[in-house]
């Protein structure tokens, strides 16, 4: 997968280069790029926002840098690729590109959840805008859907004070499921979020620690049983702590 980001915060997304996600960097999984939306302003002061039209309190991101950013982006990865090798039998031709999904985390998109996670881990190509102030002018929306396929997406619904934070998370959840990038695909499948429901609680040696003790039936090698127990326990922690998950009793 290629992830291109657009920012003015370049230096947030250093954090890519460590742990699981910069293993998948190293090992040619993951391809990110990170765009400094500055790079693509042409006055002395490398501006990138300006009073909102009608009023009213902040500044707006200008259309003009994230037009070219956009531009830039897309024309590479429209740009046909360097010869590969012909490919001799149905099997091994490539898999068709889905094209580009332009993202603009912004807290007035639709919610992410782990079923859009997983429909993105499928993508070629993700671009991410990131805005700050009070946000950027609606005509890159429009202009973005001309040219891919745009979506405006919220982490919840809680306000920050710009999109880096959000994108980071995102690729985190999306980056994990891509085939390759965790070594274990099965520990992906128990999590909370998978299956609707929340994850049932996890123990490890010592049975007894500081007169806490695990669960018997996790000890008595019944697997029967602890797939039971686990179920109730997944159905007792979301009905407690996210009825919402739930479907209409
Ligand atoms: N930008 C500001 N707040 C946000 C949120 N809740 N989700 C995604 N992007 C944001």
């Amino acid at each position: 997968m290629r992830i291109d980001i657009v920012t003015i915060f370049p230096e947030y997304f250093g954090v890519l280069d460590v742990s699981l996600l910069g293993r998948a960097r190293e090992d040619g999984i993951l391809e990110v790029a990170v765009h400094d939306l500055r790079d693509f302003t042409h006055d002395r002061h490398r501006t990138v926002d300006d009073k909102p039209y009608g009023g009213g309190a902040g500044m707006v991101m200008k259309p003009e840098p994230w037009g070219e950013a956009l531009d830039a982006i897309l024309d590479a990865a429209a740009a046909p690729k360097s010869a590969a090798p012909e490919s001799t039998t149905e099997a091994d031709a490539p898999a068709a590109d889905t094209g580009p999904i332009v993202i603009f985390p912004s807290p007035a998109g639709e919610v992410f959840t782990q079923a859009m996670a997983r429909e993105l881990s499928h993508a070629d190509h993700i671009v991410f805008g990131c805005g700050r102030y009070e946000g950027i002018d609606q005509r890159v929306f429009e202009y973005a859907g001309s040219r891919a396929s745009v979506r405006l997406v919220s982490l919840g619904d809680y306000v920050l004070n710009g999109g880096e934070v959000a994108v980071m998370a995102m690729i985190e959840a999306i980056g994990r499921l891509i085939p390759g990038v965790i070594g274990n695909p099965e520990s992906l499948v128990e999590e909370s979020h998978e299956d609707g429901l929340l994850e049932y609680p996890s123990y490890t040696k010592p049975a007894l620690w500081r007169d806490y003790e695990v669960p018997p039936v996790l000890t008595n090698g019944n697997h029967g049983a602890i797939a039971t127990w686990r179920r109730a326990q997944q159905l007792e922690r979301t009905r407690r702590v996210r009825p919402d998950l739930l479907p209409p009793a």
